[in-house]
């Protein structure tokens, strides 16, 4: 059995299509289903429903065999017992420093906003630039707005979440989207079954191009 570990929104909605040129399509439609293991056209593949953040501790701890992940969390998650075979392409976007026009960026202890704190203390520290990490879990455009932070790390795509709350990019930190990652032990023991999906995908991939 092969066990795949995928999260709802976007990520569920951008990789079912990939999966489907692979011959995986899911018994049943997982926004719609509250159940968390979700069989699929193939009897000897699962689909298991988790938070985007948790992609990378299911993977890594064998809870479930590959996963995706945006390349945010992974950086963040650090990546540990995990192998990152195939960036998807999918969910792409950018990781930022923004705030508001005019932020005092040079202020002596720069206070960040971010669910991303990890990622915020290096991009930080290599610049030499020691900063109070406030963290927060969402809405972090909000921050700055109510004085809670001189700025903030966030992912940006359109930018409309920036404009709508007049707050503008700042700085790049990365750009990002969704990777396949595989728990290393599988890709060995499973090796049979991983490495032709990956080759799937790798087309399907390829194609979507
Ligand atoms: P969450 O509930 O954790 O915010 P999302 O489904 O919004 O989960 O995000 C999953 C992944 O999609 C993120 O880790 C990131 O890589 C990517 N992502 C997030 N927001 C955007 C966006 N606005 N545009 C494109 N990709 C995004
Ligand atoms: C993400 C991200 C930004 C927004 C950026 O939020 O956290 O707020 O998208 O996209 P934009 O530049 O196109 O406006 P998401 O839509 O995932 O909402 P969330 O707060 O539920 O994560
Ligand atoms: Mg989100």
């Amino acid at each position: 059995m092969l066990t795949i570990a995928l999260s709802k929104g976007r990520i569920l909605e951008q990789t079912l299509p990939l999966l489907a040129a692979a011959g995986i399509v899911p018994a049943e439609d997982p926004e719609a289903s509250r159940k968390l293991v979700l069989e699929t056209s193939r009897d000897d593949v699962r689909l298991v429903i988790v938070r985007a953040s948790d992609v990378p501790t299911y993977v890594a701890h064998g809870g479930a065999d590959l996963g995706v992940a945006g390349k945010d969390v992974l950086l963040e998650h650090g990546g540990q017992g995990l192998y990152e075979p195939l960036d998807l392409r999918i969910a792409r976007c950018r990781l930022m420093v923004a705030g508001p026009p005019g932020a005092a960026m040079d202020r002596r202890r720069l206070r960040v906003a971010t669910k991303f704190v990890n990622i915020t203390r290096r991009h930080f520290a290599a610049r030499g630039r020691q900063v109070e990490l406030i963290k927060l879990y969402g809405s972090m455009e909000l921050a700055p707005l109510v004085g809670l932070a001189d700025c903030i790390v966030d992912l940006v795509d359109t930018g409309g979440t920036l404009r709508a709350n007049g707050l503008e990019p700042l700085e790049h930190i990365a750009d990002i989207s969704s990777r396949l990652v595989a728990n290393k032990a599988s890709m060995k023991i499973k090796h049979r079954r991983v490495q032709p999906l990956l080759q799937r995908l790798r087309e399907a991939v390829a194609a979507a191009a």
